[in-house]
């Protein structure tokens, strides 16, 4: 039988990934082990799983390379890609949020253009542009954004808030909230209709885990 192929998101969904799929009896704890393969394979249930960094995994599923992806919501908006988003998984539970110290959320509600880092350029552009119809400038950051206000480069950020420590050790307060996130399963728009058996039972056994 046919491989069917899943990408998984290094990082935080990582291990609630593995553990979504250990759960319905996977054999791909080795995804977790300090090995550097990139693909695990279950062949009792012809599951094949690629390990790729978060933002690659829609690139992924997009293009065929994989037929599923596990991935989280900010990943989807920011890269809207062309596929299927067939289920909120319920995990990896967090919040998009515009962040920076107490003294900005007025200016937040000003006519003065704001700098604004983050490592979601789209998302915050959209929120900024299209929702609040507010001009800003956008730097774009891979990390570590909380020092981006601390240092000057920007007034406030765009970021994940899942705890909120980083950002209580750094002084900085969650000013609004963008969307609430989690992790979701998405379907490439072909493999939905060629693999559309499999994929709807595997789908139909994750709804009954979650
Ligand atoms: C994310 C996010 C925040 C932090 C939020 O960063 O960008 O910095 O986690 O989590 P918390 O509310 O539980 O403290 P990540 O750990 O992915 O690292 P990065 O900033 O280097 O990308």
């Amino acid at each position: 039988m046919k491989y069917l192929t899943i990408a998984l998101a290094k990082g935080r969904l990582a291990e609630l990934s593995v553990e979504l799929f250990t759960k319905l009896g996977c054999d791909c704890g080795e995804i977790l082990s300090k090995t550097r393969k990139l693909i695990f394979t279950d062949e009792k249930r012809a599951l094949r799983f690629l390990l790729v960094k978060a933002g690659d995994v829609p690139t992924y599923v997009e293009y065929g390379a994989a037929d599923i992806g596990v991935v989280g919501r900010d990943t989807l908006l920011e890269e809207g890609r062309n596929l299927y988003e067939m289920l909120d998984l319920g995990f990896g539970r967090c919040r998009m949020c515009v962040c920076g110290p107490a003294e900005m959320r007025e200016r937040l509600n000003s006519t003065s253009t704001m700098r604004v880092a983050s490592k979601y350029p789209h998302i915050a552009a959209e929120y900024f542009y299209g929702k609040k119809n507010m001009n800003i400038e956008i730097i774009k950051l891979s990390g570590s954004v909380e020092l981006a206000p601390l240092t000057g480069l920007s007034d406030v950020i765009v970021d994940i808030v899942e705890s909120g420590k980083t950002l209580a050790e750094n002084g900085l307060e969650v000013l609004e909230e963008v969307c609430p996130l989690s992790a979701r399963l998405i379907v490439n728009r072909v493999s939905a209709k060629t693999e559309r058996e499999r994929i709807s039972r595997l789908i139909g056994e994750i709804r009954s885990l979650i």
